[in-house]
């Protein structure tokens, strides 16, 4: 099996983001599942406004990649931004969708692996991807993919994983040094435990190497609940932004 057709059965299982912790025994696909999951979202993940800034971009021409349960495609929608989104798996499509016909919004959604995205060159304003490209095989094929779809001047937001962050060194003494395998890098044990196989994670300077071709390339990293919790308060308190899971990018073509 092809990893991309790994990674497409793993988020198949649900859209990502509507785990039974967050929505428990609510009705799939109702108004009511749709707003917990928003609610989860935006309380443990706050930052997302500031690094997406939706209702700045009204008016663009946006196309998001890994739509998931289609939140943050919702506040594009929301924000007047004329809406394309793609993802890889039925689930995430079936969920967009009918999140968008409830709340009565439009938006092209089309199933697909963005490693070949189906638009001419120069087609948007904005690429909004959350958490995506570390999960396929040729990440770099999405984003020379993501710069041919810009626009001169538009601009890819997304985040994407950082290897040197307190979750995953967390992750690396559970799997690898409590698990006996000393030896594995902090690389080796995302590509197997977090979420679907083959996850990658990145320093700074290999997001700046494989956005090389943008320019004005912002990287602001982000610590998340994954890397403050288990710590004692005192530590997670004192754990600095650089050593955050996330890491939010900006870059203008
Ligand atoms: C962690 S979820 C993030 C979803 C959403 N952006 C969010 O933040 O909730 C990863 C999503 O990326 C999609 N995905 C993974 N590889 C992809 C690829 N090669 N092309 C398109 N979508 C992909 C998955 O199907 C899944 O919906």
């Amino acid at each position: 099996m092809k990893l991309n057709d790994e990674v497409r059965v793993f988020w198949e299982q649900g859209a990502c983001g509507s785990g039974k912790v967050i929505v428990g025994e609510l009705e799939p696909l109702t108004k009511e599942w749709y707003e917990r999951i928003e609610q989860y979202r935006y309380e443990v993940e706050p930052f997302i406004f500031s690094i997406a800034q939706f209702p700045r971009h009204t008016g663009k021409k946006l196309l998001e990649v890994g739509v998931g349960a289609g939140t943050d495609h919702l506040q594009w929608a929301r924000s007047g931004v004329e809406c394309c989104g793609v993802d890889l798996t039925e689930a995430a499509l079936e969920a967009t969708k009918t999140r968008f016909a409830l709340y009565g919004f439009n938006s092209n959604l089309q199933r697909l692996d963005a490693e070949t995205l189906p638009f001419p060159n120069q087609s948007f304003d904005i690429v909004y991807s959350w958490g995506v490209i570390h999960h396929s095989e040729k990440p770099e094929v999405i984003v020379s993919e993501i710069r041919r779809v810009l626009k001169p001047g538009g601009v890819f937001i997304g985040m994407m994983y950082g290897r040197r962050s307190s979750f995953v060194f967390k992750l690396w003494v559970r799997h690898a040094l409590l698990g006996g395998k000393p030896w594995l890098s902090f690389a080796d044990v995302v590509w197997d435990k977090v979420e679907s196989v083959g996850t990658k994670s990145y320093t700074n300077d290999e997001l700046y190497a494989m956005f090389r071709d943008f320019t004005d390339i912002e990287l602001i990293p982000m610590l998340t609940k994954s890397d403050t919790d288990h710590w004692p308060r005192w530590i997670s308190k004192f754990l600095p932004a650089q050593w955050g899971w996330y890491i939010g990018i900006r870059a203008r073509k």
